[in-house]
């Protein structure tokens, strides 16, 4: 089946406006005092990621690492399997961390992650999630910072893909059959 572009659902302003909210409460929950490490979940979280951590005040102290990790193939359906493809360049024990994710679904993927980054003993592991798309959890998830639920339907742009197309949208759009 062909897929193509349907309506958006987010649009580029409303995305920034929400961005910046989320990287307010993240300063006031971190404040001064604490380091963070932000770690973006490749591919799709980079996009997001990028522009949160640039809404953080600069005095706060912000590091940033990435991990990639297997999700999606070229279907819609999560295999719940995570492998890692390439992993974080510096060590999280006694850091406070931030999970950067794109989006939550069956919540597998970030729900086997979480297990393995407590294992590297954090001070603190928090989850901040672009989009959930709550009907669709098969795990429970605790996701500390949302940008929007979502209905259950597949959505592009802003870093999510299709079968690794669409991620340069600027507006967050539903894909549709042909
Ligand atoms: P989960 O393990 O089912 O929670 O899947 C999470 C991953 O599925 C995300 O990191 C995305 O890569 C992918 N995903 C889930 N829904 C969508 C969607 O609507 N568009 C693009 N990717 C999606």
């Amino acid at each position: 089946m062909a897929y193509r572009l349907g309506e958006v659902i987010l649009s580029r302003d409303t995305i920034a406006r929400r961005v910046k909210e989320l990287a307010e409460e993240i300063a006031n929950d971190y404040g001064k005092d604490k380091s963070i490490v932000v770690v973006g979940i490749l591919t799709g979280a980079a996009f997001f990621l990028t522009d949160i951590v640039r809404e953080l005040p600069e005095d706060i102290d912000v590091r940033v690492d990435f991990m990639s990790v297997a999700s999606y193939g070229d279907n819609t359906e999560s295999s719940g399997v995570v492998r890692i493809f390439h992993d974080l360049k510096s060590s999280i024990e006694g850091k406070h961390v931030i999970v950067v994710e794109d989006i939550v679904d069956s919540g597998l993927t970030l729900s086997h992650l979480i297990g393995l980054l407590e294992g590297r003993h954090p001070e603190s592991l928090k989850v901040c999630v672009l989009l959930d798309k709550y009907e669709r959890r098969k795990t429970e998830v605790k996701v500390d910072y949302c940008g929007f639920r979502i209905p259950d339907k597949f959505v592009v742009g802003y870093g999510l893909d299709y079968a690794g197309k669409w991620r340069h949208l600027k507006d967050i759009k539903y894909v549709v059959a042909e």
